[in-house]
């Protein structure tokens, strides 16, 4: 996925651009998980993570994307994240009562990613894609968001350039971390969440996601993103919310 994400450390921005895949290692619980792993033993019940529909009908995006793309991205894919997420979740009762957030979070275990990582990370960034879309969305964004992006990356024409090239460029490897505005990829199951970043919009690059509309021309599909289907309403409130957070410091970027 790419993200355009925001982070309050002073008034900056930057592009994070992930590629999401597995790794396991063990887990260190905190003491709080630790108590709750007890005292379920005692009545096994299971907690479950619901697939979340997007923000409207599979239709909606047509001809921008089609019904059958959301059908087989959404109702099978995304559903298949969600199914492998709950059937790992019924083996393993230290992790019963997170919420998805906090399920991501703990199962990144400070980069050394546990078998549920990957699929409640792919969960978490669905919902959030499918909303980071609107039917009629595309365009500029306008007031606050737009003066961000022109602050922090000159002009809205370098940021869209800038989000187009990391796009199309996701399946490199390594991160490179600058102060302000960045542009950032990752070969592992990385999200914005578990390094305290605050993402504002995202786009799937999986094959999964345009192949059946576009087949192999990846730029037509970041081009129909970003003039037809971006919704910078949705950006505008994150960022609102985003900007409502403070002293969040520097974003923790792993070097691969
Ligand atoms: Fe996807």
């Amino acid at each position: 996925m790419t993200f355009c994400c925001y982070y309050s450390s002073p008034a900056s921005s930057h592009l994070l651009v992930t590629n999401f895949s597995q790794q396991s290692k063990s887990l260190k619980l905190p003491a709080q998980k630790r108590w709750l792993n007890e005292s379920s033993r005692a009545f096994k019940v299971y907690a479950y993570h619901g697939l979340k529909t997007p923000p409207y009908k599979l239709d909606a995006l047509e001809p921008y994307m089609s019904q059958k793309t959301l059908e087989v991205h959404w109702g099978a894919h995304h559903r298949n994240y969600v199914d492998g997420l709950n059937k790992q979740l019924e083996k393993n009762d230290m992790l019963y009562g997170c919420t998805l957030d906090e399920l991501v979070k703990l199962t990144y275990n400070n980069g050394n990613p546990l078998p549920e990582f990957n699929n409640a990370a792919q969960v978490w960034n669905h919902d959030f894609f499918w909303e980071s879309m609107q039917p009629g969305g595309g365009d500029m964004p306008v007031l606050g968001l737009l003066e961000q992006i022109e602050k922090d990356f000159g002009s809205f024409t370098n940021f869209r350039d800038k989000f187009t090239e990391a796009a199309l460029s996701l399946f490199g490897s390594g991160w490179r971390n600058e102060k302000r505005l960045q542009i950032t990829k990752s070969s592992n199951a990385v999200t914005p969440l578990v390094l305290d970043d605050i993402p504002i919009i995202s786009l799937d690059m999986w094959e999964h996601a345009y192949y059946l509309d576009y087949k192999n021309d990846r730029g037509k599909y970041v081009d129909v993103f970003m003039n037809h289907l971006v919704s910078w309403n949705m950006a505008m409130a994150r960022m609102a919310r985003a900007m409502a957070f403070v002293n969040l410091g520097q974003p923790q970027v792993p070097i691969a």
